[in-house]
């Protein structure tokens, strides 16, 4: 696996704790999302997010990534390879800055990542959103992501697990 092909338009690198403040900023614009999955997002909620595994993973499987458009920060992933099986990669979290929101560039990042994953030979690629979250649900089924029938309950929310085929 290599980072930098996960995009062509932007450069890609792993995010670390001298990256909390501008992450921080990227996603306390992102208001909706945090109404659909509570608690607001704090610099140590990052912190944790930036260690946190699915059950049975290793921290090598994971990538907490930025994308930078020159010096700015446009978007964030938590990305895991080889979860729930060894052909599916997952996306814990995904969230562009609202400066450069409905211009087509999550889909684009989207895109790119499934072709790069498809090139080494990974079938699926999976997620989940917020049941409800209006934004997360339009995205993620304009770019081919299909609801598996798998849903599990938090106590604030339901979560909707839904993946696409590469
Ligand atoms: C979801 C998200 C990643 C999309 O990024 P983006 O760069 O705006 O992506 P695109 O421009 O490719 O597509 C955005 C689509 O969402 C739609 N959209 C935006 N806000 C919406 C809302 N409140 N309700 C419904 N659809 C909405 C846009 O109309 C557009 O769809 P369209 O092209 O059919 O009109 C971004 O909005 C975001 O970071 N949201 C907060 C975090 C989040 O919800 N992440 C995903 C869940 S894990």
């Amino acid at each position: 696996m290599d980072i930098s092909f996960f995009s062509n338009d932007y450069t890609v690198r792993r995010m670390e704790k001298a990256d909390v403040a501008d992450i921080y900023l990227l996603c306390s614009k992102n208001g909706l999302y945090y109404q659909y999955c509570p608690p607001f997002v704090t610099e140590q909620s990052i912190l944790d997010d930036m260690k946190a595994l699915p059950p049975n993973k290793e921290i090598c499987d994971k990538y907490y990534v930025g994308y930078y458009k020159e010096e700015e920060l446009i978007a964030v992933m938590d990305f895991i390879m080889a979860y729930p099986d060894e052909k599916t990669a997952f996306i814990g979290f995904f969230m562009t800055a609202a400066s450069i929101q409905n211009a087509g560039i999550g889909s684009s990042i989207i895109d790119d990542l499934c072709r790069y994953l498809a090139d080494i030979r990974l079938s699926s690629i999976r997620l989940g959103w917020v049941k409800g979250n209006p934004q997360a649900e339009h995205f993620w089924h304009k770019n081919n992501f299909k609801e598996t029938g798998i849903t599990y309950d938090t106590d604030n929310y339901t979560v909707v697990v839904a993946q696409r085929v590469l």
